[in-house]
């Protein structure tokens, strides 16, 4: 198992190079008990906080990891993304006594697989929409001839967020299951799918970090996860996020601490993969106010942290390592209660192909009320370019979600690399 050493002066590493990366390192580098922050391989936005350094480590390489931390007396990892949970990350570093925090490859696979996940969830009785599993294009098309649409289909595997489709008629379902199936257009990926009943209702994000046994809820959040204004267009990462929600009512929160969270945490200890770390319920309400999972990821929200980490003031070193050693039911977390927003701005063209290496201006110019936290850039000499589709998460904090989201939209104002694009309606639908 892990071994925890509780110092006073820790040493962390964080692996990812995204928008949620910057702002877990940001947040972890101001903890009072945090002494050093590496970023493996991080960003430009990491490379220009205090107290923290980016480090050239192939992730996917255990090995060199385990020999960086164990070179550089690192006393908690932080993994941001889900590929190296899914691979294993976890196992390999507490295996080497190093506490890394986030699930086990086999828990997961909630996230991992898709099948898997619909699997357990029925299983165990949480409320989730109706489907089917196939890796056959002729029992998939028997099973279509028999639903009603809109349908949704889905790649079992890790795509990216790519592989969810939403079929408006029965021959768009046909040719996304073959594009799927037989095509192999989403690779390994594809070659099982999910079938699934299409839910009705708004969306939300429910995140909490968990030890096993227990959890604590994040902030409430919600994203945007449509490219355009007023959520229409195509399905990206999230164009932008806030916190807290208010869709997610307290009776929803209890509902989904309790049938949703505490559900799923039971149920994976009862099949004997205790689930630790951030775990993100994707979920869509229904007019009743009923909630049911669409997705799990076993990793935080990329924007959802931005503004959730804006507004925590707790040691976040500190909870995880409570986590990883199963104690957070004797921990406590503190939040802003002022509401954070985040608008992502992106290259022009993504989710789909877009450029690369364009100057970002403007960086200096925002005001301390502002934190610009960085997804897809690199630094070229003295410049900070765009190296990804979605390039920076602006985030901005005021006791009124309106003038939050004026801050954060003076400060885009400021910010120009010429094919920047980013949606002017964030936080709509809680103003
Ligand atoms: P997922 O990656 O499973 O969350 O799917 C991506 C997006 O597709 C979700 O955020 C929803 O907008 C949409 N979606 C997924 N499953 C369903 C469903 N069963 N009904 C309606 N929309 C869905
Ligand atoms: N913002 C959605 C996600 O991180 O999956």
């Amino acid at each position: 198992m892990n071994q925890v050493t509780n110092k006073t002066q820790n040493r962390v590493l964080v692996i990812g190079s995204g928008g949620r990366e910057h702002a877990l390192a940001w947040r972890l580098a101001q903890s009072t008990t945090v002494s050093h922050t590496f970023v493996a391989p991080g960003n430009a936005g990491t490379a220009r906080e205090p107290n923290t350094e980016n480090v050239d480590l192939a992730v996917n390489d255990f090995a060199a990891v385990i020999n960086f931390c164990r070179a550089n007396d690192i006393s908690l990892v932080v993994v941001g993304p889900e590929q190296p949970l899914v691979d294993g990350l976890v196992d390999a570093l507490s295996a080497a006594n190093i506490a890394c925090f986030g699930p086990s490859a086999q828990a997961a696979q909630l996230e991992g697989s898709k099948a898997f996940a619909k699997d357990f969830l029925l299983r165990h009785g949480i409320p989730t929409a109706a489907y089917g599993e196939f890796t056959d294009v002729l029992a998939a098309h028997q099973y279509l001839a028999k639903q009603s649409f809109p349908i949704v289909i889905k790649a079992d595997g890790l795509a990216a967020g790519k592989g969810v489709v939403i079929a408006e008629n029965l021959s768009q379902a046909q040719a996304t299951v073959e594009d799927m199936l037989s095509d192999n257009k989403f690779g390994e990926a594809g070659s099982r799918i999910i079938i699934e009943e299409f839910l009705q209702g708004e969306e939300a994000s429910y995140i909490v970090i968990a030890d096993g046994q227990n959890f604590i809820p994040m902030a409430t959040s919600q994203d945007h996860k449509a490219r355009d204004n007023g959520d229409v267009g195509p399905n990206t990462g999230g164009m932008g996020a806030y916190s807290p929600a208010p869709v997610v009512t307290p009776e929803i929160d209890r509902q989904v601490a309790e049938h949703v969270i505490q559900a799923t945490l039971d149920g994976m200890a009862q099949d004997g993969m205790p689930f630790t770390g951030f775990l993100y319920a994707g979920l869509m309400i229904n007019a009743a106010g009923q909630a049911k999972v669409l997705e799990f990821n076993v990793r935080f929200g990329d924007p959802e942290t931005q503004p959730i980490m804006t507004r925590l003031q707790s040691n976040l070193d500190q909870l995880c390592l409570a986590a990883i050693e199963g104690q957070l039911d004797q921990t406590e977390i503190q939040w802003d209660p002022r509401s954070a927003l985040g608008v992502v701005m992106a290259e022009q063209g993504y989710p789909g192909a877009y450029g690369k290496g364009h100057e970002i201006q403007g960086l200096d110019q925002v005001t301390d009320e502002v934190k610009v936290f960085h997804a897809g850039t690199a630094q070229a000499g003295d410049a900070v370019v765009t190296n990804g589709g979605r390039v920076l998460c602006v985030c901005a904090l005021d006791a009124e979600l309106a003038k939050a989201q004026a801050k954060a939209y003076n400060a885009v104002k400021q910010i120009t690399w010429g094919s920047e694009y980013y949606r002017t309606d964030i936080g709509f639908k809680a103003l």
